[in-house]
């Protein structure tokens, strides 16, 4: 303030009038300041309070969500008698055949109900010598699972159309471009839903009678083997008590009681479903995303670049349904072929997804082979295999597909007797076609540079990390 230690001089008769208007002028300018200091921490404690352009100056600053939402969970509440037996029965490995296996070995609740190791695929089987066909998915969150349908979203429709008809209506499918928040442009005649990589079962319940009698899993050889194990567990009075006394007479009725308590175990106990990562709280303003992890997050959205959300849905849902991570699609990546399976020591062997061979009712509908279900990415860098074929064991071998693999095709296929790349390795010629070569980043031809550079690979892989949930307690 040096108009204030000026002394007057004969040549200035009012020597003290500049000063006014200076220190208005400063008393303004602080204000302002003040108050764009304040509406900054406004702004920063309430972000959806504030316009969008603030909004996303407040989320490069800070992290924070803009507009945060409230994120429908289910009902936490005690298990019901039901879901206390089919707990006991996820534990138990004396119902499998070899006695050592049960649904944990394969589904560790300490690995997000995935694997528990980094094996492509698990062994089971009598002497648990058996190696697997594919890794095992994790358990979480398939409450949400819709059924398997095709065509058109069919939802919880009751009369959606039977398998055949679809088959029909689906022959000649229009595949549409997916880009992330982007409408298709055509209608989708596309698998949905289901359960296993190849969406052969719909019901949790149906599902569990998989493991229970697959030769190379728990390799039960029937339901009567099956309903005798159970009779003899120490909970059988469990049984007697939810099902009658006479549950055990009819055996068919046991097991599938038995599937349907494991069935509730996993659609009632939290730690399925807690949506409690860090990104579930940032969209619910609870936490703030790293520069990194909002780079990453933007990234995976960005249909032009990484496009994972095209398939990979991130938004949640109009009514707060958290997202899934998944549109609960089929697609054919063109996974090269994981040659170390005992299943692909037969080179006429290929494991086409829908269109078999573990499922036969689309054999026909040969636009579907070599689609898999598209899954959840939650908790996924939790996992140390990925794929329907465990082919890969870390994020980095997986973005690397994802950005390279029309690129620079010679990384990840072998060279063909003829010297020339065996792309698409996994799946027979004629049904190459089938594989998307549309959707970005796949969209990238040989030769040209790839999506994504090596930072936003590290940011992507920072953001997946968020995805992960935090332990819940056992309930
Ligand atoms: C030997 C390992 C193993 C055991 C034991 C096992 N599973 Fe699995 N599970 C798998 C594999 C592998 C798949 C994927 C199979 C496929 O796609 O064909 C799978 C798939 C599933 C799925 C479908 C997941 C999805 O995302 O579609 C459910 C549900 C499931 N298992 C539940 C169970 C239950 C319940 C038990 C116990 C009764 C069990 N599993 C025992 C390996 C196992
Ligand atoms: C066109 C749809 C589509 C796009 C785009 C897409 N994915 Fe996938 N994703 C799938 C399908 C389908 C699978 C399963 C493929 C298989 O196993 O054959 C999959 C599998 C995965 C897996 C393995 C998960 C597991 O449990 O084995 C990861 C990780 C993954 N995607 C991450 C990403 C990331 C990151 C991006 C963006 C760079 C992305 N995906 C883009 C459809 C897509």
């Amino acid at each position: 303030m040096s108009e204030l230690s000026a002394s007057p001089t004969p040549s200035s008769p009012t020597p003290r009038a500049p000063a006014r208007p200076a220190r208005l002028v400063l008393r303004a300018a602080a204000a302002v300041a003040i108050a764009a200091l304040g509406f900054c921490a406004y702004a920063v404690a309430f972000p959806a309070n504030v316009p969008e352009q603030v909004g996303d100056i407040v989320e490069n600053l800070t992290g924070a969500n803009p507009h945060p939402v409230v994120l429908q969970r289910p009902p936490v509440a005690p298990l019901s008698a039901m879901a206390q037996l089919g707990k006991k029965l996820f534990f138990d490995p004396s119902l499998s055949a070899s006695g050592q296996q049960s649904c944990a070995s394969c589904h560790s609740p300490d690995h997000a109900y995935g694997p528990p190791n980094s094996l492509d695929v698990q062994k089971g089987g009598l002497a648990m010598t058996q190696q697997g066909y594919r890794p095992p998915p994790s358990l979480m969150y398939l409450y949400r699972q819709p059924n398997f349908s095709i065509g058109p979203d069919a939802g919880e429709n009751d009369d959606a159309p039977t398998v055949a008809q679809q088959a029909t209506a689906a022959a000649n499918v229009v595949k549409s471009q997916k880009t992330a928040g982007g409408a298709s442009t055509s209608v989708e005649m596309v698998p949905q839903g289901g359960l296993f990589w190849d969406g052969r079962a719909d019901t949790l319940q149906q599902q569990a009678y998989g493991p229970l009698m697959n030769p190379v899993e728990m390799a039960n050889t029937s339901i009567d083997t099956v309903a005798e194990k159970l009779k003899n567990t120490p909970y059988a009075k469990e049984f007697n008590a939810l099902f009658g006394a006479r549950v055990f007479d009819d055996h068919r009725l046991a097991v599938a009681e038995a599937m349907f308590a494991i069935s509730r175990y996993q659609v009632e106990d939290q730690s399925f479903h807690p949506y409690n990562s860090k990104y579930d709280r940032w969209l619910e303003g609870r936490a703030h995303l790293s520069q990194a992890e909002l780079h990453g997050l933007r990234l995976f959205n960005d249909p032009d670049k990484a496009n994972c959300a095209g398939c990979h849905l991130s938004k949640p849902a109009k009514d707060g349904l958290p997202p899934m991570f998944t549109d609960y699609q089929y697609e054919a990546l063109g996974v090269p072929r994981n040659r170390k399976l005992a299943q692909n020591q037969d080179a006429k062997f290929f494991d086409l997804g829908v269109c078999g061979p573990f499922r036969s009712d689309f054999k026909d509908q040969t636009q579907y082979c070599g689609m898999f279900l598209t899954p959840t990415l939650r908790n996924t860098s939790t996992r140390s295999v990925f794929f329907h074929n465990g082919i890969y064991h870390n994020l980095d071998q997986v973005m690397a597909f994802y950005n390279e693999r029309n690129t620079d095709p010679g990384k990840f296929y072998p060279h063909g007797a003829n010297g020339k790349i065996d792309k698409y390795d996994d799946i027979p010629a004629q049904f190459q076609k089938n594989v998307d070569v549309t959707d970005a980043p796949f969209d990238r031809k040989f030769g040209e540079k790839p999506a994504m550079t090596a930072d936003e690979i590290r940011d992507i892989e920072a953001f997946l990390k968020t995805l992960n949930d935090d332990p819940v307690a056992a309930n």
